[in-house]
């Protein structure tokens, strides 16, 4: 995807589009001067990530989206099996199955790990990312 882009000092705001047609994708994964960017839609927010696994490099944004697995737990203490979050979505990397949070970008277990955001903001109804400012 090529984007139209202004430049303001140090760093360059790039214009994706409306926020009202991107946000039905629920990913877009763009490169900016050659570099991979994940961009989610969650309802109204908008996050952006790089394109690099913390873990090994790989490029975590072309994952799947699934919900958090979690464990049903009974008033009793017994299992009752694994579900899904009603509203825990997950980005799994597609080299080793690390998941991060689509929404804070950190690992469910490890907070200390996580993917690196990259500013994104809806300003006057257009996605806008400023790149520049964080680069691998
Ligand atoms: S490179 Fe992403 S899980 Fe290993």
């Amino acid at each position: 995807m090529s984007a139209p882009a202004m430049t303001t000092g140090a760093s360059r705001q790039v214009v994706l589009g409306r926020h009202e047609e991107l946000k039905i994708r629920q990913r877009m994964v763009i490169e900016v001067e050659g570099v991979g960017i994940g961009v989610y839609f969650i309802g109204e927010e908008v996050r952006a990530y790089l394109n690099i696994c913390p873990h090994m490099g790989g490029p975590v944004c072309q994952g799947k989206i699934m919900p958090r697995t979690l464990e049903q737990v009974a008033d009793s203490g017994k299992s009752l099996g694994l579900g899904f979050s009603k509203d825990q979505m997950h980005i799994v990397c597609p080299w080793h199955g690390f998941e991060f949070d689509m929404l804070t970008g950190r690992h469910p277990i490890d907070k200390s790990v996580g993917l690196t955001p990259i500013p994104v903001e809806v300003s006057n109804g257009e996605v806008v990312l400023t790149v520049g400012e964080t680069r691998p």
